[in-house]
């Protein structure tokens, strides 16, 4: 069976990656593909524990960043080897909200580890599965920050990393730019400032460039596999 695809979606927290994600989803499956949504951490029932480990759990306000790296990376061996390797082996588009990307910016480039042994452990957990295609939804620092804000949740769900200052937001930003600069065919950054409907547009024409065998139009993409 063909190799299916595998897409994910980066940037930082209140860029609107997970809209986007869920609606190029939404919209593949109507056209009647089969697609597998997940997100990072978490994505498995070990990897959703790991997530409330290093999101809300009490104990992690003194976690080491060492250990915070070994987490993300655990959570990221258990989704490739029970999700998405098995889905791209069926032929499947892989959807996920995060991957090994983000731990390069925030692991390596804004919390400072040695980036030669993020890029070790990244390809260890992830096994040699890369993304085809990485969309990275950029935005200004104050504006994610105040969209981030704005997001529904129960007031006892304080996240973590949601308490790094402005600085450490500016080297994720950038970090990210970096990134793209550094591998382009992989990786594409989209302005995220723009509405959500032009950003599904612009991610939408995407596709059909990067993919030349996905049809233009939904109606085609019915008949049609890519
Ligand atoms: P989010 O996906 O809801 O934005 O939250 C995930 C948080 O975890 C976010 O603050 C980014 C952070 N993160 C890392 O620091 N490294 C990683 O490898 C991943 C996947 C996420």
């Amino acid at each position: 069976m063909e190799r299916g695809v595998f897409i994910t979606f980066e940037g930082s927290e209140g860029c609107g990656k997970s809209t986007q994600a869920a609606r190029l989803g939404a919209r593949l499956k109507k056209a009647g593909l089969h697609v597998l949504m997940t997100r990072e951490p978490g994505g498995t029932a070990i990897g959703e524990k790991i997530r409330d480990l290093l999101q809300f759990a009490p104990e992690s306000a003194s976690m080491a960043p060492e250990t915070e790296l070994l987490l993300f990376e655990a959570s990221r061996s258990q989704l490739v080897r029970e999700i998405i390797r098995p889905a791209l082996e069926q032929g499947s588009v892989v959807i996920s909200d995060r991957f090994f990307d983000s731990t390069t910016v925030y692991q390596g480039v804004a919390r400072k580890l040695e980036p030669d042994i993020v890029a070790i452990l990244n390809n260890f957990a992830a096994g040699g599965d890369r993304p085809d295609l990485t969309i990275i939804l950029d935005l200004d620092v104050t504006a994610a920050h105040a969209r981030m804000l704005r997001r529904v949740r129960p007031v006892v769900a304080i996240d973590r990393m949601e308490q790094e200052p402005v600085e450490f937001y500016e080297r994720v930003r950038e970090g990210y730019r970096e990134l793209a600069r550094r591998e382009p065919g992989r990786l594409v950054v989209i302005d995220g400032a723009q509405s959500a409907d032009a950003i599904e547009a612009e991610i939408w024409k995407l596709l059909a460039a990067r993919f030349p065998a996905l049809p233009q139009s939904e109606l085609e993409i019915r008949n049609s596999k890519f």
